[in-house]
């Protein structure tokens, strides 16, 4: 048996940046993974880093790489049925955003907990957290050769992602899980491609939604929205270029087409639990909420978790003090909603709804792009859109 003052469940972006913090402030904790180190440094996932994410993984010394490489990206561009609106993020809020692909900044956190000898278990599954309501919780593990061991700790945090085994227990004791399904979900490709000009473009048409997006010079993302039951079969290369050329042409704009290296279908889904601790067990990141994929808020969401439950626990394990800690609900429940909307209305207004009543469906499209109209004609409109996409300001605690 071992111990730690923070186990941590999960070396995805919450984890693995709960356990930078926790080490910066002289607090000792484990990391335990279900992937091996290769799965968690490959899984393609979203590549946009609001501002207050840059500057928090910069207060805590990884984003040395980032900030040599991303890309920085002053705009927000929409192609409303083949017309180009651009919006200057960086004019009207003063932020831009770094395009930084998430398993890119898993790799920096990685390098770096490893380079301070932190330590992260790979390949090791937790099926149960045990006495999470004493002063001695303990998550019971199994090695990849099949091993059990338990590891008794101060804390433990489920940073485990949307299938959380740490979440049941807080549900188990009253925490109520909140779910909407969107009857939509997008087509993600890779492709070998020059980027388009310019290079990240949420497109609607009365067909449906499109997104151009980059991760270097020479190979792009886009998304297609698809039907939730879609699989890849039913997205042969030709379908997807003349979806994404329909959705996204205009004057002024050619989508860059090239080989595609992988295709995936990625369902929709908002959660939101509205209790995200219970004893002296926790949870932060998708454990804790999910959101659509429009607007690529969920690795920034989980960042504003960590922002307090880091700084929280720190301040428990080093000074005794728990008032942050014992108010870490209260306190980023209303972030999590703020961005649990802005993802749903982005989403509700980028997107077509087949519902087979064609009358009403048609009704919906022309009011939708007139919303959309609406919103990005008005400057307050672009205000409220560009402020919220560039990010709300990270929760800034000190220890
Ligand atoms: C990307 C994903 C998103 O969900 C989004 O809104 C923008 C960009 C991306 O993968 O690059």
């Amino acid at each position: 048996m071992s111990t730690t003052p923070v186990a941590i469940i999960g070396a995805g972006p919450a984890g693995l940046l709960l356990s930078q913090i926790l080490y910066t402030h002289g607090v000792d904790n484990i990391v335990i993974e279900a992937q091996s180190r290769a799965e968690v440094e490959s899984t393609v996932r979203a590549g946009i880093l609001e501002q207050g994410t840059v500057k928090f993984l910069r207060k805590y010394g990884v984003a040395k790489r980032l900030d040599r490489v991303a890309e920085i990206d002053d705009f927000i561009n929409y192609s409303i049925a083949g017309e180009l609106v651009r919006v200057n993020l960086k004019e009207i809020t003063g932020n831009s955003l770094a395009v930084y692909p998430q398993h890119e900044v898993l790799i920096d956190l990685i390098a770096q907990r490893l380079k301070d000898g932190g330590e992260i278990w790979f390949s090791t599954t937790v099926k149960e957290i045990k006495d999470h309501k004493t002063d001695h919780p303990t998550v019971v593990y199994t090695k990849a050769d099949g091993t059990r061991g338990e590891l008794t700790a101060d804390y433990v945090v489920g940073a485990d992602g949307s299938k959380s085994v740490a979440r049941k227990l807080i549900t188990a004791d009253g925490g109520k899980r909140l779910k909407y399904e969107y009857p939509y979900a997008w087509l993600g490709i890779m492709v070998n491609a020059p980027q388009t000009d310019p290079p990240l473009i949420y497109a609607t048409h009365p067909d449906g939604y499109a997104l151009v997006s980059t991760r270097t010079a020479s190979v792009q993302r886009y998304y297609v929205q698809c039907d939730p039951d879609d699989t890849i079969e039913d997205w042969p290369d030709e379908r997807i270029w003349e979806a994404m050329h329909t959705r996204v042409d205009s004057d002024e704009v050619t989508v860059s087409d090239g080989e595609i290296t992988s295709k995936t279908v990625l369902r929709f889904r908002s959660t939101v639990t509205d209790k995200l601790q219970s004893g002296r067990l926790f949870i932060a990141g998708d454990a804790a909420h999910t959101v659509p994929p429009t607007g690529a808020k969920g690795l920034n969401l989980a960042v504003a978790d960590i922002a307090v439950l880091g700084p929280a626990l720190a301040r428990a394990i080093k000074k005794g003090d728990t008032e942050l800690l014992d108010r870490y609900t209260e306190e980023v429940i209303p972030r999590i909603w703020q961005t649990q909307h802005f993802s749903y209305w982005m989403s509700s207004m980028l997107h077509s709804v087949d519902t087979g009543d064609q009358t009403a469906d048609d009704f919906q499209t022309e009011r939708r792009l007139a919303e959309l109209r609406g919103v990005l004609g008005n400057p307050d409109g672009r205000k409220f859109q560009a402020t919220q996409y560039v990010g709300l300001d990270m929760p800034d605690y000190e220890v």
